[in-house]
């Protein structure tokens, strides 16, 4: 396997990416600990709010021309309105922020750097932006869930060493369907946070 090729999609380039991202989030977070069964309108509607505003962009991994991981970034302050709702409650100003919203890598990329070069270029944009810190939100599993496959290595540590540390003040709620699921339920979400960057 070649290495992939990271690339920053930014303006009227970053729509070409939503089909391939939607697709890259139904396959990566079907698994463990997202569990999600995505339907396509809602993941449409859902992915135009991660790409709302001027500022956002993709970073995209690629193997040859197809892509096989996707990040996204955009200032808190044009981000999904129950994020930045979570940060006002706690006295948290979202235009400081740069509002890291995905990260997905299919597996057999994995532990090559990509997630590292992920982070390095949505950092680069948001200093770009001006912006002073970063925060992006993962879900929150009890420990003791029995959907946990043994060998599940969480990403704390991993977030760790890029300098991130957990907010457990800051938390919101996602709503998606899980898989065997009739219906959607609730999803509480933890903060992240590097500040300053
Ligand atoms: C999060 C995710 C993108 C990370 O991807 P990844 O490419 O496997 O991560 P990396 O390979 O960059 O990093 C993993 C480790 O390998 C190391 N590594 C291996 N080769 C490397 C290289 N060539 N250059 C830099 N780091 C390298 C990293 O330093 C890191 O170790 P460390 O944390 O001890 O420093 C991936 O695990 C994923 O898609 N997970 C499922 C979806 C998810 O949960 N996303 C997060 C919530 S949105």
């Amino acid at each position: 396997m070649s290495a992939a090729r990271l690339e920053t999609l930014a303006g009227e380039a970053r729509q070409a990416a939503l089909p391939a991202l939607a697709r890259l989030r139904r396959t990566v977070f079907a698994e463990w600990p997202y569990l999600y069964d995505g339907d396509a309108a809602q993941e449409k509607e859902y992915l135009e709010t991660l790409l709302a505003g001027r500022d956002a962009a993709v970073i995209v991994a690629w193997d040859g021309a197809e892509p096989v991981g996707m990040a996204t970034c955009q200032p808190m302050a044009e981000a999904h309105a129950p994020v930045q709702a979570a940060f006002r409650r706690r006295g948290l100003d979202p235009a400081r922020f740069c509002y890291f919203g995905e990260s997905v890598l299919l597996p057999s990329w994995r532990g090559q750097g990509i997630g590292v070069g992920f982070f390095e270029r949505r950092e680069a944009e948001a200093r770009r932006l001006g912006l002073q810190a970063a925060a992006f939100c993962a879900v929150v599993r009890n420990a003791n869930d029995p959907r946990r496959p043994r060998d599940y290595i969480p990403l704390d540590g991993f977030w760790r060493r890029r300098g991130y540390a957990p907010r457990p003040d800051l938390s919101c709620v996602f709503h998606w369907r899980e898989h065997g699921d009739p219906a959607e339920t609730p999803h509480a979400l933890g903060f992240w946070m590097k500040d300053p960057l």
